[in-house]
């Protein structure tokens, strides 16, 4: 087999060896059915059982409370952009959106198509350098959106946001999900592209209170409300087969490292490892403020847009892909999902040590 480098990508990211093994394994057969797992019929029972234990796993792993619906959705957090507001924001009503970067302000530009936004707050002023201290919410949202990591600024947010009691917390956190322990009941909804932290693209998760699945209105299209899909169990129509597998197959992995604790540990040391680097650095600056850094997405430049190529460079022929930073940043974007390990961490720390001695 080829020999695998170090992915830095953003996503679709890295995943666990093992868990690539295990799909090897049952793409010719899904255990002994004689059928591979991209094969076999949805509503066959083999798949089944795949479905449910991925939804057992995401209860397991987040702690969802009962009164929360676990959703696999299709059309990437994207399309969330559009159903959130589509099945909780009325023409006459406000959402309040927390701006920290451009998926944000995707999420705005669909919000705006369905009822009014107040933003409030946003690190624009900065190039989304920083998460903002403080929002001003308006007097009675819909919901409150925020995006739990800034996968292109490199910035995330340490803890979710303070709101008034009683409000509706949404967040995006498609490239944070999973990565450190979470409070579901904190939320009323959490959606997440897979591609990063759970699995392949083609799958989006979903988490979301009951009594909200309900509340949205039914004169959108049937696949787009959310209470088709939790009443079939995401199975109103073909699900994503193969990439519900491989999240479900993700999460027992993370449960085997020893569960979100154990996951954020291992975060933590690799973010460590490299800011730490930087922070000593002469040549290269992580672009983010101290306290908003992100330790899912690394951003980091020299200054120098023609040494940032020649670093990106160096760092390919040693064998480390994926480090070229957003257009809108520029310089590098070391992404550290839950399945990077420590040891292309060190690789690129080491890496960056020769460049910066060799001048
Ligand atoms: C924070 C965040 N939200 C949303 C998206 C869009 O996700 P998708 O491509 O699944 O629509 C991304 C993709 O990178 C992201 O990082």
């Amino acid at each position: 087999m080829t020999q695998r480098i170090h992915n830095f990508s953003a996503g679709p990211a890295v995943l666990p060896v093992e868990v690539l093994e295990e799909a090897r394994e049952n793409l010719l057969s899904l255990g002994k059915s004689g059928i591979g797992i991209l094969e076999h019929s949805h509503r066959g029972k083999a798949y089944m059982a795949v479905h449910e234990e991925a939804e057992a796993l995401v209860r397991e792993l987040g702690g969802v409370p009962a009164d929360y619906d676990v959703l696999f959705l299709q059309g990437g957090a994207s399309m969330q952009f559009g159903m959130v507001p589509m099945n909780f924001l009325r023409k006459d009503q406000t959402a309040d959106y927390l701006v920290t970067g451009a998926w944000a302000q995707k999420a705005v530009i669909e919000a705006k198509l369905f009822g009014k936004v107040h933003i409030a707050s946003s690190s624009e002023d900065r190039n989304f350098c920083y998460i903002p201290q403080k929002s001003e919410f308006s007097a009675s949202p819909a919901y409150i959106h925020f995006t739990s990591n800034n996968t292109i600024f490199g910035t995330q947010f340490a803890a979710e946001p303070s709101i008034p009691a009683g409000q509706k917390l949404i967040c995006d956190a498609s490239s944070d999900i999973f990565s450190r322990p979470i409070d579901v009941s904190k939320y009323a909804m959490i959606y997440a592209g897979a591609q990063k932290n759970l699995g392949p693209s083609g799958v989006t998760l979903a988490i979301l209170r009951k009594d909200l699945t309900e509340s949205g209105p039914k004169d959108i299209p049937t696949m787009l409300q959310y209470r088709t899909q939790a009443a079939e169990h995401s199975l109103y129509n073909t699900p994503p087969t193969f990439g519900i597998y491989i999240l479900g197959l993700v999460c027992k992995w993370i449960k085997k490292q020893g569960g979100l604790t154990a996951i954020e540990k291992n975060n933590q040391e690799k973010a460590g490892k490299l800011y730490t680097y930087l922070d000593q650095s002469k040549l290269f600056k992580a672009t983010a403020d101290v306290g908003s850094r992100s330790q899912m997405n690394v951003t980091f430049v020299t200054g120098d847009g023609a040494k940032d190529e020649l670093f990106i460079a160096a760092a390919k022929k040693a064998g480390l892909d994926g480090l070229k930073g957003h257009r809108s940043v520029g310089g590098m974007r070391a992404s550290m999902y839950n399945a990077l390990p420590q040891a292309s961490v060190e690789a690129l720390v080491q890496v960056m040590r020769d460049f910066e001695q060799q001048g």
